[in-house]
């Protein structure tokens, strides 16, 4: 799947620009600045691919990335905060939420989470939207270079009991770190075990 080149195919901005369903995919939500974009670039194995910043509300569009026989990857803009005029955000986010409730090709909808900073309440929202679609979503916990060891089983025992409350949550927690290469494998499979 990851092996060819991944290429984009196009950044949308409005529904009626999706790309036609031919093919599954899954896409990549989180808060702002959680390391969505970092991610597709791990887990293609390319660092420019998603263009991936410090400055939260880099991703302003659903972008979609192409695999070798397999799903469509997809980049979203990030909820909960953005240096972007609020009408701006509210657009955005207006999208991202018709994206996730309304795409009939959408297999997993992969939610991450800071591995220093747990479930927020944004996070518990946009999972509670999944539930209403019957989305299935899987929690990614990011930057697990960050975490001290000695924190690291708090945050996961906290997101496993949040990820409990909401019936399209799978069960299984991967960690990653887009930086150290950490669960990036794991990810990858898990996304190639779809259809
Ligand atoms: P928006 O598009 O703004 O919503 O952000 P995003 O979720 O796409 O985050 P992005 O991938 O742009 O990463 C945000 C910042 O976090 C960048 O400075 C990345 O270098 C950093 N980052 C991402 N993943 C990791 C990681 O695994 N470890 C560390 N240490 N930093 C990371
Ligand atoms: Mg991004």
């Amino acid at each position: 799947l990851f092996a060819a080149p991944t290429e984009f195919l196009k950044g949308v901005v409005a529904m009626d620009g999706l790309p036609p369903g031919d093919r599954p995919e899954v896409c990549f939500a989180g808060r702002s600045n959680v390391g969505k974009s970092s991610l597709i670039n791990a887990l293609t194995g390319r660092k420019g691919l998603a263009r991936a910043s410090n400055t939260p509300g880099r991703t302003q569009e659903i972008n979609f990335f192409t695999t070798t026989g397999g799903p469509y990857l997809v980049d979203l803009p990030g909820y909960g905060y953005a240096n972007a005029p609020v009408a701006v955000v509210e657009k955005w986010q207006r999208l991202l939420k018709s994206y996730l409730a309304g795409r009939a090709t959408l297999r997993r909808a992969f939610v991450l989470i800071d591995a220093r900073h747990g479930v927020k309440a944004v996070d518990d929202e946009i999972m509670a939207l999944l539930d209403r679609a019957a989305v299935t979503f899987q929690a990614v916990l990011t930057k697990a270079d960050k975490v001290k060891d000695k924190d690291r089983d708090t945050v996961l025992a906290q997101v496993r009991t949040a990820l409990a409350k909401h019936p399209a949550a799978y069960p299984e927690l991967v960690l990653t770190s887009s930086e150290k290469g950490d669960g990036i494998e794991t990810l990858r499979a898990i996304i190639a075990a779809l259809d």
